[in-house]
């Protein structure tokens, strides 16, 4: 696979990253953006984090950071950049109009085996794939920041694409170098809103927001909810959500409300925070302060509100959602994908001897939050996910 010619198109955050571990691989790859300045700014952020490799020995027995860098080249012209590429990694803005002409460019150009993975985080690859020209080459590829120490990579198969393309992009994906082990590969066989471990992980927002807008209203203040949360979790979710950004956190649960269910629209007290424009960390205000840094607020009183066995309970529901839509083959793709991608176990390992009573646990929620889509679904009910196939 390494005399394969890569091209990644998008030289920001994900670009950088796919770029460099693809020329650590030893794939020869072609950087492409719109302007210069873009490109040449990425391609120095690519020699930084390969000349760090190398002062700390990470490059392998006499290799360089030059030797590394000599297999990456820039481009401004994607037309003419792909003309000798078999494989196209695309991280370009998040807007659908923008990924569907790049697709087209590419088949337009490149040579009549070339593949387009998309590494967009919500964008439905069938419909990025279809007037290209060529769906049955074009799948998703998504991966998790920062791309160097994160594990998981998802290929995920449109309604178009033929069992070659998603053969050849995992075994391009596979050989990956990652900082933390070896890289996971977990098929998403269904082109499906959030994938696997976006989505498993997703209506866990549905309970926090009820949380919020439920202390909001009785008065109790945000350090009762990180107490709730204790030592279990390394950041209280008021933290968690400050860090992650409040605009971030809206406009996913946005496109969850979109695509999956209006119960996953922002609550009163994130609507509130990004109206102000106070979005957590980023501008030093959310939840808490952050004008000193990271705020340490005083955990000793519990509000009794915020359960994290709920959010588990929840997690367990939405994995045997995921099996049941047959986006993914088996529970364990799906917990060990979340490790890859999360760091944290995923919900069934402990989810197979505690599904009845987490079960019960979601009736109750559902009933007192109003959100039907927390209600326990058929296959947790049952227990019988523990039979699917590995
Ligand atoms: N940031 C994340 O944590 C993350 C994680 C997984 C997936 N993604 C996805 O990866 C993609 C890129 O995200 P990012 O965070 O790297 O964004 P970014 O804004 O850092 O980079 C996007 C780059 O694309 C370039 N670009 C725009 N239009 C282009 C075009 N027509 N041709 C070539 N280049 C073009 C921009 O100039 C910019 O350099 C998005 O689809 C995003 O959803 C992001």
């Amino acid at each position: 696979m390494a005399d394969k010619k890569v091209a990644v198109i998008g030289a920001g955050l994900m670009g950088n990253g796919i770029a460099q571990v693809s020329i650590m691989a030893g794939y020869n790859v072609v950087l492409v953006d719109i302007k210069d300045e873009f490109v040449d700014k990425g391609y120095a952020n690519i020699e930084q984090g390969i000349k760090k490799l190398e002062a700390k020995g990470k490059l392998g027995e006499g290799v360089t950071a030059a030797d590394v860098m000599a297999k990456c080249v820039k481009s401004i012209d994607l037309a003419s950049a792909v003309k000798d590429v078999d494989i196209v990694v695309e991280a370009v803005i998040e807007k659908m109009d923008i990924k569907k002409q790049v697709a087209k460019t590419v088949m337009d150009n490149g040579p009549s085996h070339i593949i387009f993975a998309s590494n967009t985080s919500t964008m439905s690859i069938t419909e990025i794939g279809k007037d290209c020209g060529a769906p049955d080459r074009v799948c998703g590829l998504h991966f998790f920041n920062p791309v160097p120490l994160m594990r998981l990579v998802e290929v995920i198969r449109s309604a178009d694409s033929s069992d070659e393309t998603i053969n050849i992009i995992t075994e391009y994906a596979k050989v990956l170098p990652c900082l933390r082990g070896k890289r996971y590969i977990a098929e998403v066989l269904k082109d499906r809103p959030g994938f696997i471990v976006n989505r498993l992980n997703a209506p866990a927002q549905i309970y926090m927001n009820w949380v919020f807008d439920t202390a909001a209203e009785r008065g109790i203040p945000w350090e009762h909810i990180e107490g709730d949360a204790g030592s279990l979790m390394p950041m209280g979710p008021c933290v968690l959500t400050d860090y992650v950004g409040i605009d971030t956190a809206v406009h996913t649960q946005r496109y969850y409300a979109e695509t999956l269910s209006s119960d996953f629209a922002p609550g009163k007290v994130l609507t509130k925070f990004m109206e102000e424009g106070n979005l957590g960390a980023k501008t030093g205000k959310g939840f808490f302060d952050w004008s000193q840094g990271r705020p340490n607020p005083d955990k000793s009183v519990k509000a009794g509100l915020f359960n994290i066995e709920n959010t588990m309970a929840i997690l367990l529901n939405e994995g045997c959602r995921i099996l049941e839509e047959g986006i993914a083959s088996g529970f364990k793709v799906i917990d060990d994908a979340n490790m890859a991608g999360m760091n944290t176990p995923g919900p069934f390992g402990a989810g197979k001897k505690q599904y009845a009573r987490w079960s019960e646990m979601l009736e109750k929620l559902a009933d007192e939050t109003g959100k039907e889509y927390l209600r326990p679904c058929e296959l947790m009910k049952s227990g019988e996910f523990a039979k699917m196939r590995k």
